[in-house]
């Protein structure tokens, strides 16, 4: 969801207010993606490199997600399920606060039983993590290293293949996001900053997986 700040600082606005309404905007693109039929939308919400960005933005942040995680009567009026992907809560490395690791464990109590759209919130989430984490879990497990024992130790390992992944604002770079889901995958730019990126970009996006 790149472009937050850049859309704030545009507006003469601090930084912070970039991320509220990125928020706000992820909260109607959910609406909007339920209602074009997506099935799995999976959104970057804070990196393992975003721990350096300054203390208030990296607050403002993790508020912003404790909120996010509790709007559970919004994604059960959508029968959204939502799920969270990260460093493992007790790994030695993973830094994600108490308070928004309750936040995230009662949003997924509190939609399992949704059976519409998956939303997934990458939080302190890292590909290479990621991936040194299942082949760890793999070897831990004596077992021979294959795409399908790898794949089966990946954070969410019920996610499908990437169809397609959208970079706003500009960026045409490769990130450290879904690495080994997205092989194949389309990629869909924009010029449009995170908070503006609305149904428009989506229906590009979708446009180029179905057809
Ligand atoms: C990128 O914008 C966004 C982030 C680093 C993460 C924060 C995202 C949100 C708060 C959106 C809401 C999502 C959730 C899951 C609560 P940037 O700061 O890199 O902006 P820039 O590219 O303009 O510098």
């Amino acid at each position: 969801m790149d472009g937050n700040g850049r859309w704030a600082q545009a507006r003469g606005l601090p930084r912070t207010d970039g991320h509220t309404e990125g928020e706000e905007n992820l909260a109607r693109l959910v609406r909007i993606a339920v209602r074009a039929d997506v099935g799995w939308l999976t959104v970057f919400g804070f990196s393992t490199e975003n721990w350096i960005r300054p203390r208030p933005e990296v607050r403002h942040i993790l508020g912003l997600h404790e909120r996010l995680f509790g709007r559970v009567a919004e994604l059960n009026e959508l029968n959204v399920r939502i799920q969270w992907m990260g460093r493992p809560f007790d790994t030695p490395d993973a830094r994600t606060p108490k308070y928004v690791q309750r936040a995230i464990r009662k949003a997924i109590r509190d939609t399992a039983a949704n059976t519409g759209m998956v939303l997934t919130v990458a939080f302190d989430y890292g590909s290479r993590a990621e991936i040194l984490h299942a082949a760890r879990q793999a070897r831990v497990g004596g077992q021979a290293l294959t795409v399908a024992s790898l794949g089966a130790h990946l954070y969410v390992p019920e996610l499908p293949p990437v169809d397609v992944v959208v970079r706003t604002s500009g960026e045409r770079r490769v990130s450290n996001f879904m690495l080994w889901q997205s092989q194949g995958a389309a990629i869909s730019f924009t010029a449009k900053p995170w908070p503006e990126f609305d149904a428009e970009g989506l229906h590009t996006a979708l446009s180029l997986v179905r057809g």
